[in-house]
């Protein structure tokens, strides 16, 4: 195991480039089990998350290349129909093989994903819809077995949960819907653009789909698909993450390249009202640090709305933000794991119903602190980068399954950060 120290203090300054979306990739890595052709995937971040559905799909038979962030991947003859327990338990997007596998075998059997340290994480959504195209679920022993004896059928589904639509779950049912007899509408569909980059990829290899980013998408089955070539969307996570590492520490401002503004506007919105500077381009942003900065009031919500991947980073900023900050998270009302280790940093937070009440303080002072779930540890990464004295954070693995090199692309930008054995 590895822990980050984070020497506080200095001021971030210079450019950074945004990788592959992680959240795009695992998707779209599961869709090229819908072909027996060749599939080159570019711009794949080299993650833990993406190896360990890489993984999955060589157990499943599938022949995998890496090189420098392109993944060249053939699914030809693929055996059994299965993602195991150890591999499911590691990482929940592994869920998102059930539909291509149903649509390839019209079988599948992959493990109940666990819970997680944000909260609950059923995947009922995904069941119906896919019981909803013919398949047969049934759960036994931790396992869901889904069978499709006489094939998919498309139908008219509603995928809304009452949290808001399913990302994973518009996934599964649009990768099973492709090859289904007939016609399937998703309404309640998820309207993210990894859901959209996702369809694109599908369309490309010959998919029949209107309607992607939108809450209904129609989708027209056809016999079969073919192998193409794609690049995947920025990672639009990782780029908040470091507009919030900018607004923190960046006096001067800080330019992040390879990115797509468009996919953050929720968050450079309320960054704006904070206070701070930003200016953007076709594929680059550039942010300066308030210098009157506030507080905002935030509710998470599906796209187009604030992205509950983004609120513990924002809990960190509004840690020293003088004011008051409410941050309200709907869709994982369980989502603050970072509060607590944060208020062994001197935070002024107060968390009840899904909800924290943030007072910001002059300083946070470092302190041994844990990571836990991906985007609480780069929220105290972030904590750690003006507080006073050297903060240490163990479990460094969560960051690194969704941030390629977080910390050497921070050095580049002028933080003081160690990466050693724990
Ligand atoms: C995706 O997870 C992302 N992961 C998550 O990012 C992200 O937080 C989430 O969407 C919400 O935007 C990937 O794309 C790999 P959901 P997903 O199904 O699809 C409830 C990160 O940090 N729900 O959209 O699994 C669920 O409990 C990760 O990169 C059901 O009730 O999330 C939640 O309240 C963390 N039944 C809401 O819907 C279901 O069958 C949204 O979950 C499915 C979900």
């Amino acid at each position: 195991m590895e822990k980050f120290v984070v020497h506080g203090g200095s001021s971030l300054s210079g450019n950074v480039n945004i990788s592959g979306s992680k959240n795009a990739s695992l998707p779209i890595l599961a869709a090229t089990l819908l072909t027996r052709e060749q599939c080159v995937i570019r711009r794949v971040p080299d993650v833990s998350d993406t190896n360990y559905m890489l993984q999955i799909l060589h157990n499943l038979g599938a022949e995998v290349e890496r090189a420098s962030g392109n993944v060249i991947i053939k699914c030809e003859r693929i055996r059994g129909h299965e993602a195991p327990y150890d591999l499911v338990r590691k990482m929940r997007a592994s869920v998102c093989v059930m539909g291509p596998l149903l649509a390839r075998h019209n079988r599948a059997d992959v493990s109940l994903p666990g819970g997680c340290v944000i909260g609950d994480r059923p995947i009922d959504l995904h069941l119906r819809g896919l019981e909803g195209l013919g398949a047969e679920v049934t759960v036994e022993g931790g396992n869901v077995h889904l069978e499709a004896r006489y094939g998919l059928n498309g139908d008219t589904l509603d995928m809304a949960g009452k949290n808001g639509a399913t990302v994973l779950g518009t996934d599964n049912v649009m990768m099973a819907a492709v090859l289904a007899k007939g016609t399937t509408v998703i309404n309640g569909a998820a309207c993210e653009p990894e859901v959209v980059d996702l369809a694109n990829f599908l369309i490309a290899m010959g998919a029949k789909i209107s309607g992607a980013g939108t809450p209904r998408i129609e989708i027209e089955g056809v016999s079969e698909l073919g192998g193409v070539e794609h690049t995947v969307i920025p990672d639009r996570i990782e780029a908040g993450t470091f507009l919030v590492a900018g607004a923190m520490a960046a006096p001067e401002g800080i330019t992040l390249r390879r990115v797509n503004p468009e996919h953050l506007s929720s968050v450079t919105e309320v960054l704006e009202q904070c206070g701070c500077e930003i200016q953007q381009s076709e594929k680059s942003m550039t942010i300066q640090q308030a210098k009157n900065p506030v507080g905002a009031n935030i509710t998470t919500e599906p796209y187009p709305g604030f992205p509950t991947d983004m609120q513990a980073q924002m809990c960190a900023l509004f840690a020293t933000t003088p004011g008051l900050s409410v941050v309200k998270d709907t869709i994982f009302p369980q989502r603050f794991m970072h509060a607590s280790e944060m208020k062994r940093m001197g935070a002024n937070i107060e968390v009840s119903d899904g909800t924290a009440v943030i007072n910001g303080v002059e300083q946070l002072s470092a302190a041994p602190v844990m990571a836990s779930d991906l985007r609480a540890s780069a929220a105290l990464l972030l904590a750690g980068l003006t507080a006073k004295g050297a903060t240490e954070i163990s479990r460094v693995y969560h960051i690194d399954r969704g941030y390629e090199h977080i910390d050497d692309k921070l050095i580049g930008l002028g933080a003081e950060i160690e990466r050693l054995p724990a």
